[in-house]
């Protein structure tokens, strides 16, 4: 990360990034910075260490995504990962950090039956992993779904536009809501979604224009992933943040060349090894 990227200021500001410390960031949290009109970030994190920092760094709301099918599992898209491999990484996220509220996300699988196995999944994730608050991919059709889970206590992120389980049905990873009439469909969604009882919601892919009218449309946070600027909050992959992943989407900035860093860092290792120049005296034990 870029070394003058500003420090959240702590203390009593009152803002999301940067705000008030000592506390988890709520759902109040949030519906307050939209009426402040305040943007937030928010990033994934898969692992102790790295959600430290980012909780460390400020981060209000980190996502234990599905996408840890990829950049943890090395499936080659977000469909196969499953409640098992995703609930301990969650728990790891949760026990590292204090301050962000940490989102899990519902695996593909896990919702889709209807109500009744979304709450089965989702209050397996509050209980096992403690996460704060649950993701489901899907307008409309899991509309039911986020009703169930908000009527039994369970704040819900919604994911709308680009919904990679969906990714046979749509054809690959491309653009939703180009035409007028998807991106009407994509309104009606989001607004169902606020009706349902949703918290906020992602815009996956969504050309600008469209994410700026959803985000006027809701009292609720609109979170953009290749979105436009004109959401409430952004949220990217941290290893395409970080630019630990090769090859990554156009919507994507790299704030760091990590792939460089850690890879140099092995081959000076390597050599080290090698040239009997590690471990140092300044390493051994006597
Ligand atoms: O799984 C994930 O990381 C996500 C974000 C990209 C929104 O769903």
């Amino acid at each position: 990360m870029s070394t003058s990227a500003p420090m959240p200021t702590g203390g009593s500001s009152g803002t999301l990034y940067g705000g008030s410390s000592g506390r988890r960031v709520t759902v109040r949290d949030i519906a307050a910075a939209k009426q402040r009109g305040e943007r937030w970030p928010m990033l994934t994190a898969y692992d102790a260490l790295t959600a430290k920092v980012f909780d460390d760094a400020g981060i209000p709301v980190m996502l234990v995504g599905d996408s840890a099918a990829m950049v943890v599992y090395g499936y080659d898209s977000t469909v196969p990962v499953t409640m098992d491999e995703l609930v301990p990484l969650t728990a790891a996220v949760v026990r590292a950090t204090s301050r962000a509220m940490i989102v899990a996300d519902l695996p593909f699988g896990a919702y889709q039956a209807g109500p009744a196995q979304a709450l089965d999944s989702a209050a397996r994730f509050m209980k096992e992993s403690r996460a704060h608050a649950i993701k489901l991919e899907g307008g409309h059709r899991t509309a039911p779904q986020v009703e169930a889970l908000v009527n039994a206590g369970i704040p819900v992120m919604a994911h709308i536009g680009l919904t990679p389980q969906s990714v046979n049905v749509l054809g690959g990873f491309r653009v939703q809501g180009r035409s007028e009439e998807a991106a009407a469909r994509l309104v009606d969604d989001a607004k169902e979604l606020e009706h349902a009882g949703a918290f906020s919601v992602v815009l996956e892919c969504v050309p600008s224009e469209v994410a700026e009218r959803i985000t006027a449309s809701l009292s609720i946070p609109t979170i953009g992933i290749g979105a436009g600027p004109q959401c409430d909050a952004q949220v990217l992959v941290w290893q395409d943040m970080a630019g630990l992943t090769p090859r990554t989407a156009k919507f994507v900035k790299k704030y760091a060349d990590l792939n460089t860093v850690i890879g140099d860092a092995a081959k000076a290792y390597a050599e080290d090894v090698v040239n009997g120049t590690f471990p140092g005296p300044e390493h051994e034990y006597h």
